[in-house]
This record gives structure tokens, C-alpha cells and sequence, in this order.
């Protein structure tokens, strides 16, 4: 049996850090039949005129799953993120992005284990921007809804009894925003009733900026809205080694797509310097997600033998290996696993 999943390797370290990803994925003898999709961003726009062209949705759509790697948004102007896009288009509400201590990654903490629930359709990232001409002055909505709001926080809760976690936090700015903020706080407090063997606390955000720097071992589950989330989990990324050791998925009622935390780096790209831990982590959470769990921990175990070990390390972790000689060493490693 082999799995059909779309594959959008991206653009800048995306190419590199995905096909170290396909090397890894190979050595754990599940089978893929990949459906490529080169060309988004501003590839897409060169070849289609757009940058997410809808052949790349509707594969999506067709084999519900896909494994991503990293789109340039133009910074200030220009095309709507396809990072974005394709979280609204496919409905993809919950942002998952674990930040786990990896035994053998040196950081000031140890023990960490964080999970963030990012709400992903909403908030400030809802495209709701607009100029005044006459006053020069801009504007952007943070709209966000009950039902939209409901369904990130449920699945936060959800996710944190099933697989035995202890605390849930919602972060939030509901002193100053107190509407938006301010709903999404109420809803996730009156949420937390049902889940009386989880610990539950609410943290503003900009002190739980300072606590996650302080005290990161103190928190486990935290759910917030689209921008918070996505400030957090870089935060967060930074205390167990950095954006190149950090996975996520997006994930909605009917599709999920696995990517890193990071960006395109176009500072590294081209250069065979990129770290692939994030993605190849993101494809162990695809893994899961499909149900196989010995291939996931053969990757899991692999990644602990190589950063344990010391020897094999990408430029971020303090070494000078490639991301091509990083995966092969890991390959071998995740082999002896099975
Ligand atoms: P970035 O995450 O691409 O890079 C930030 C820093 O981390 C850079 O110094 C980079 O070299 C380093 N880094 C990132 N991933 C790494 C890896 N795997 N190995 C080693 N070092 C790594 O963030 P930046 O520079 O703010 O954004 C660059 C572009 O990426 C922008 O166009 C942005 O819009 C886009 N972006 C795309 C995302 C996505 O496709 N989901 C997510 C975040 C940003
Ligand atoms: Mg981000």
C-alpha cells in the first residue's frame, strides 16, 4: 500500500530541506505516491499569473494530506501570503507546532515540552486591510468568531486529555482588546468546566513573553489566536534549538498539511546549509497522523541518536554538516530503528 500525498516542496531552503525530508521518509519503507506541485509563490506567478494556483487546491483536496515546505511572502507589498491562503482556502483552523526538548540539542532549559495552538484563519491575518487616502490612514481588522474561536480552543482541549497532558493556557490581550481578545478568553474559561483534570490559567501575552523566557517548564498547552500563535511558537522555537528544529501542521475538519515553523531563509538558501529537523519532524506528525506510529518513532529515535551523538550537525546546532549528509546520516540511523 503506498499513501498519495500532494507535495509542495516550496521555494528558498524548501527544495533542499524536502528532499533530505523524501531521504529520511524513504529510509522508514512507508510508501508514498507523491503528487508534486513546483511552482507556487512567486514561481506560480511567473508560470500562472497567481500565486496559488487552484490545481494545487484541488490536489490538496483530493488526497487530503500534504507535506509543505516553506513559501517567500513579498515583505510590505505584492501577492497575499500562499502560506495563508492556503490555511483559509482548506479551512486548516488548528495550527499545531509542538516545541519539545530534543535530548542532545544543548539550550539554557531542558524539559521543555510546549504546544501550541495557534487558531489559523482568523485574527489579524483575515486580509481585512484597508487605506484612507484622504487621512491617510491604514487599517486592519482582527475579526474573529465564536465558532471559529470554539473550534481551536475544543481542539486544544481535546488534544491535551487525550494524549495526557497536564495544563492548558489561553493567552490572550482581552485588558485592552476586549472584544475580540475578550471573547476568546470567556469562551476557552467556560471551556475549561469540562475538563476538570486539566489545569487551566490564562496569561496576557506580553507577560507570557517574559514567563516563557523565565519559566518555559511551567506551561504545556497553550491556545491563542492567529498572531499571538505565531509569535509564541518562534518564541518558543527559540528555547529548544531554534526554527530549525521545530514541525507543525495545520490542520482542519477534513485536510491536514504538515510544514516547519520556518520560513524560506533566504539568507542559506541555495547553499546546502539549512538544518531539515523541522520538516523531517513535521513529516513525523504525518506520519502519526496516518497512523504510523513505528516509522514516526524510528524518526523520532533517529533524531536523538544524531544530536546525541554530536557529531553530525547543521551550521544552526554549531556544526558544519550539510543538509544532504545530515539526512543521509540520519537515514541510516532511522533504518536501524525499525
Ligand atoms: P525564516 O524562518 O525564513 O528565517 C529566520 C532565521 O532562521 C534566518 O536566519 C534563517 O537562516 C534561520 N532558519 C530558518 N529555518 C532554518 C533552517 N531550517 N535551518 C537553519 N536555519 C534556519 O524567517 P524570515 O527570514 O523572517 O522569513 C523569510 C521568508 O519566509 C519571508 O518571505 C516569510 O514571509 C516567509 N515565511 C514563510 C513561512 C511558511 O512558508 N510557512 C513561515 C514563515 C516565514
Ligand atoms: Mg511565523
Amino acid at each position: 500500500m503506498s499513501y498519495r500525498v500532494s507535495l509542495l516542496p516550496g521555494d528558498g531552503i524548501g527544495p533542499e530541506v524536502t528532499d533530505a525530508t523524501l531521504k529520511v521518509l524513504e529510509a522508514t519503507g512507508v510508501k508514498f505516491d507523491w503528487v508534486r506541485h513546483e511552482y507556487l509563490g512567486a514561481a506560480a506567478v511567473e508560470k500562472y499569473g497567481i500565486p496559488l494556483p487552484d490545481h494545487v487546491i484541488e490536489s490538496i483536496r483530493e488526497t487530503g494530506i500534504a507535506l509543505k515546505g516553506p513559501v517567500t511572502t513579498p515583505v510590505g507589498k505584492g501577492f497575499k501570503s500562499v502560506n495563508v491562503q492556503l490555511r483559509q482556502k482548506l479551512d486548516l483552523y488548528a495550527n499545531v507546532r509542538p516545541c519539545k526538548s530534543l535530548p542532545g540539542i544543548k539550550t539554557p532549559f531542558q524539559n521543555i515540552d510546549l504546544l501550541i495552538f495557534r487558531e489559523n484563519t482568523e485574527g489579524l491575518y483575515s486580509g481585512l486591510e484597508s487605506y484612507d487616502e484622504r487621512h491617510d490612514i491604514a487599517d486592519s481588522i482582527a475579526r474573529i468568531s465564536k465558532a471559529g474561536s470554539q473550534r481551536i480552543i475544543e481542539f486544544c482541549f481535546s488534544y491535551a486529555s487525550t494524549h495526557n497532558y497536564k495544563k492548558v493556557t489561553v493567552v490572550h490581550k482581552a485588558n485592552i482588546l476586549k472584544l475580540t481578545s475578550g471573547m476568546f478568553l470567556k469562551l476557552a474559561q467556560d471551556h475549561a468546566l469540562n475538563y476538570p483534570g486539566l489545569e487551566f490559567n490564562d496569561r496576557i501575552i506580553d507577560n507570557m513573553c517574559m514567563q516563557l523566557v523565565v519559566r518555559p517548564w511551567e506551561y504545556n498547552c497553550i491556545v491563542t489566536t492567529n498572531l499571538f500563535g505565531d509569535i509564541l511558537s518562534d518564541l518558543a522555537a527559540g528555547l529548544v534549538g531554534g526554527l530549525g528544529v521545530v514541525a507543525g501542521a495545520n490542520i482542519g475538519a477534513k485536510y491536514a498539511v504538515f510544514e516547519a515553523v520556518h520560513g524560506s531563509a533566504p539568507d542559506i538558501a541555495g547553499q546546502n546549509k539549512a538544518n531539515p529537523t523541522a520538516l523531517i519532524r513535521s513529516s513525523e506528525m504525518m506520519l502519526r497522523h496516518l497512523g504510523e506510529t513505528k516509522a514516526a518513532d524510528a524518526i523520532h529515535d533517529g533524531l536523538v541518536d544524531i544530536y546525541t551523538e554530536g557529531k553530525y550537525l547543521t551550521g544552526d546546532q554549531g556544526g558544519n554538516v550539510g543538509t544532504d549528509e545530515f539526512a543521509r546520516q540520519l537515514a541510516i540511523r532511522v533504518s536501524n530503528h525499525l
